[in-house]
């Protein structure tokens, strides 16, 4: 990504990589008293400073980073500086009297987080107080060191009105608790673990509190808490089981203990981003924490557990072992979406959690990684740190730690940890040092792996096979080439995952040269360290076919000239689920990009009946759970197909699209009712796996049945939607029904309106339901964005709007008048003021504007240029807008 910042003398500047320097002084204690208050808040500090010698001359001065401070006082080892011990910027705090190398410096400040809409810092959620630090929102709090390196244990002294904030919390242990004058109190925390500043967290409200507790391996009792707002205390069973599943689950997989006596969980309603992971007390998007049956769906329980759990395991990769500077943010993203991926698999099913995984990283990392925002999973530089919470960091991060995995074995990938926490437990390090002890206790050289962070862009594997009858040979030639946008690429190390599905449909053996192919194995990991090498197997008895990146074993694209019959014989029989789903995807990926450049000529469409009998096969198939059918059933998305192309027109994407989608739900009705019926549970509400993989493929055959907007089908979605006793029901009902317009629409709107109008995530759902759907348009969205229940200032709700349209809504947002592209834009430059993070995440959807064909495109460009005008843009839509237009 290139930013240009020389429009304007002020323009903000990014940091780079390599610029790290350690830290002029370490802290080793912090102590902090805060008086919450309704207008203001005053943050008294007391910081035991040490001047690292190796960094900084002695008698230099110190210099802390804050924001949006009142300063009140500044003292130094007890006496109160003048006006000329110390100055202060809008960001920098400068001491000069400093008595020596190791001193107290004390500051007093004045912060204001009533009118804190940006959520960054100490602000206000549904009338109580809450905290997000990370990356730099502790300096908004005090001024101090806000960098990952700096590592301090924390005293904490809250006091506020007892009575509206009887809860008050912080990292740690409770040790302290006292009446105050004025009706108020005060609770004193500790925590004993030395922690960076991003990890302080502060929450004081009147919540419900649900318990629970924890045996660990070693038989200690960890007291777990919940805490939730009073209305929602009967929504908080799932998290608390979930937390205790995690738990369990990190001891038996990774032998990590919980360290603390008290675990808790904070639910907040207005929350930028998932959840965050401060040591002992987590804070978490109400989204992530509350489940009740009839308000949240089977994805939603799934998702609460993930995100708990993920949480949950960053206490000892992110917090134990922390980041020394914020480009190594992978360093505990990567590895964390990782262990919970295999913690969901885990819990639930492999191969469908490593399809809804792919699907997801093709959909929005591998766009990333070829538009404008592309970046290495280790960035090399950044204007604002928050913009780099992305699916490169996070996504491709989980991929490239997978790729350990599959290199090493699982053995020798919990050798690695293990070796890791020995190294570093305590410590702030990078994505080296993670390496490192991967490579050393395996006794591997990975130094080559390195590529992969530094390295943007998604590699693109091309597979050329040849079956050599006469020698029963089979020769596979591998090629990995550089991504578009990587001018400097060089082969990565990168696992192959391999294997040869014979003519029954059974996988062959893999036997290299002398080998015996009866007793080789049928799946091999082919290291690819060149730009192309060439494997060959032999005793291979009849024609195969390649299954090639298996379990998609890297992040890249791969490029195979293969018959459909060949895709269809894949889709039928692969032994590796993934690339059985995987087959089908490139078979329709295939005949939808074809289609639509049909659309674009205005020429007419037809659907090859073949592809029709796979889908029914694949229905067919009683070996395959609920979730795979319905897998095997989605075709690729907007996304994955506009990456294909380049000048696309969405409307002929569309149409190809609509077009497949109404052809399968009119060829394959029969084999759709018959399979909604035998998959949907009876009786009343269960959770269990089957009922789960059920609900699932009933609603995937409701949904496509309903493509075609027949009658019975739509009193069928009425139906459900009326009988449901659960969310999961309710909505792919509400969803099937909006599809269409007539007053089964709006009927089914205001009866789900009027049943929920009192939980915003029911009625986050309301909005997004409707955002996504096919007669939403502009003036739909526009009455949506008055209507009472919308707000700006609640990012949920601005993603259920604005972010869904923008970004789920393809026909809507692409109008052809351009009209969506404002309408967004409009919705960016009114959020700019209140939240710069929210905002700089809705503008993305604008990135791609070079892939588009006119009208579009320029459209497209128009908006960005309108938002880049705007005086006193914040530095996080600045750095995306300007990257884009750059
Ligand atoms: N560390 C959090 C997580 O678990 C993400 C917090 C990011 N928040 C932010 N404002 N950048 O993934
Ligand atoms: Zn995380």
């Amino acid at each position: 990504m290139t930013v240009t910042t020389s429009d304007t003398a002020s323009a903000p500047q990014p940091k780079y990589r390599k610029d790290y320097q350690a830290p002029g002084f370490w802290i080793h204690e912090v102590e902090l008293w805060f008086d919450l208050g309704a207008d203001g808040t005053t943050v008294r500090s007391s910081i035991r400073f040490e001047r690292n010698a190796a960094v900084t001359e002695p008698g230099s001065p110190l210099v802390l980073m804050g924001e949006e401070l009142e300063t009140l006082r500044v003292s130094v080892d007890g006496k109160e500086l003048g006006a000329s011990g110390w100055s202060a910027t809008a960001t920098e705090l400068t001491v000069r009297d400093l008595p020596g190398d190791s001193f107290t410096l004390e500051t007093e400040v004045r912060i204001h987080p009533e009118s804190n809409t940006a959520l960054s810092g100490l602000y206000r959620s549904s009338g109580n107080f809450c905290t997000q630090c990370e990356a730099e929102g502790f300096r908004r709090i005090t001024w101090f060191l806000d960098r990952p390196d700096v590592m301090a244990t924390y005293r904490v002294t809250v006091t506020a009105d007892k009575t509206k904030y009887p809860m008050l919390l912080s990292n740690g242990n409770r040790i302290e608790e006292r009446e105050e004058e004025g009706g108020r109190h005060s609770v004193v925390w500790e925590d004993p673990f030395k922690k960076p500043s991003y990890l302080f967290a502060l929450v004081a409200g009147d919540l419900h509190c649900h318990r629970g507790t924890f045996e660990t391996m070693t038989g200690r009792t960890i007291d777990l808490e919940i805490y939730v707002e009073h209305k929602d205390a009967d929504k908080c069973d799932h998290a608390l089981g979930s937390l205790q599943r995690s738990m369990k689950w990190d001891e038996e997989t990774f032998g990590l203990e919980y360290d603390l006596d008290l675990y808790m969980i904070v639910a907040v309603s207005d929350f930028n981003m998932g959840a965050m992971e401060n040591k002992g007390l987590n804070v978490f998007n109400s989204k992530y924490v509350l489940a009740r049956t009839d308000t949240a769906s089977d994805a939603d329980f799934e998702a609460v557990e993930a995100v708990i759990a993920h949480e949950y395991f960053h206490n000892w990769t992110g917090n134990r072992v922390t980041c020394r500077d914020w480009f190594q943010l992978t360093l505990k993203e990567g590895l964390t979406v990782y262990r919970d991926a295999r913690f969901t698999a885990d819990k639930t099913s492999e191969a469908v959690k490593r399809i809804d995984d792919v699907q997801g990283l093709r959909a929005h990392q591998f766009a990333e990684d070829s538009g404008p925002m592309a970046h290495p999973i280790r960035p090399e530089q950044y204007i604002e740190m928050n913009n780099f919470y992305t699916s490169t960091v996070y996504e491709k991060g989980a991929e490239v730690i997978r790729m350990y995995e599959t290199l090493l074995g699982r053995d020798g990938f919990r050798k690695g940890m293990d070796l890791y926490f020995e190294r570093h437990d305590g410590q702030a390090v990078t994505c080296d040092d993670f390496r490192a002890a991967m490579a050393d206790a395996n006794g591997r050289d990975l130094d080559q792996f390195e590529r992969w962070y530094l390295q943007k862009g998604t590699p693109t594997l091309k597979a050329v096979g040849c079956y050599d009858e006469p020698n029963q040979t089979y020769t596979l030639e591998l090629t990995q080439s550089a991504p578009e946008n990587e001018p400097h690429f060089e082969p990565t190390h990168m696992p192959v995952s391999f294997g040869l599905v014979g003519p029954t449909g059974a996988d062959m053996g893999l036997a290299f040269e002398g080998e015996d192919a009866s007793k080789a194995p049928t799946n091999r990991v082919l290291e690819l360290r060149e730009m192309t090498q060439t494997w060959t197997f032999h005793g291979v008895c009849a024609r195969p076919v390649p299954s090639v990146l298996r379990g998609f074993s890297a992040p890249v694209n791969l490029e195979m000239e293969r018959s459909q019959e060949d895709l269809a014989f894949l889709f039928a029989h692969d032994s590796d689920s993934f690339n059985r789903w995987d087959a089908g995807q490139t078979l329709f990926k295939g005949v939808l990009l074809a289609l639509a450049d049909r659309a674009a000529k205005g020429e007419a469409l037809t659907l090859d009946p073949a592809v029709v009998e796979a889908v029914r096969n694949l229905l067919n198939d009683e070996s395959l759970d609920g979730s795979l059918k319905s897998q095997a059933m989605s075709l690729p998305g907007f996304s994955v197909l506009s990456q294909a192309r380049t000048h696309v027109n969405p409307a002929a994407l569309i149409e190809a699209r609509d077009f497949v989608i109404e052809t399968l739900s009119r060829e394959l009705r029969g084999d759709l009712l018959a399979q909604r019926k035998a998959a949907r549970p009876t009786g009343a509400y269960r959770a269990d796996k089957e009922s789960i993989h059920g609900r699932r493929l009933a609603n995937a055959a409701l949904g496509l049945l309903s493509a075609t907007g027949e009658d019975d089908i739509i009193e069928m979605a009425e139906e459900q939607f009326a009988a449901a006793d659960n969310m999961t029901d309710s909505q792919a009902a509400l969803g099937c029904l909006v599809q269409i317009p007539g007053s089964h629409r709006t009927q089914a709107l205001q009866a789900f309106y009027e049943r929920w109008s009192g939980d915003a995530l029911v009625m986050d759902k309301w909005f997004a339901i409707q955002a996504m759907s096919r007669p939403f348009d502009v003036a739909a969205y526009e009455l949506l964005r008055a209507h009472k229940n919308f707000t700006m200032e609640n990012p949920n709700r601005v993603r259920s709007l604005v972010g869904v349209f923008a970004m789920q809504n393809f026909r809507g947002f692409h109008a052809q008048d351009g009209s969506g592209y404002r309408a967004v834009a409009d919705a960016v430059l009114e959020l700019d003021s209140l939240n710069p993070q929210v905002a700089s995440r809705m503008v993305r959807a604008l990135n791609p504007w070079k892939q588009f064909a006119a009208p579009w495109s320029d459209l497209m460009k128009a908006q960005l240029e309108r938002i880049r005008e705007k005086k006193g843009l914040s530095k996080d839509v600045f750095e995306i807008v300007s990257s884009a237009l750059g």
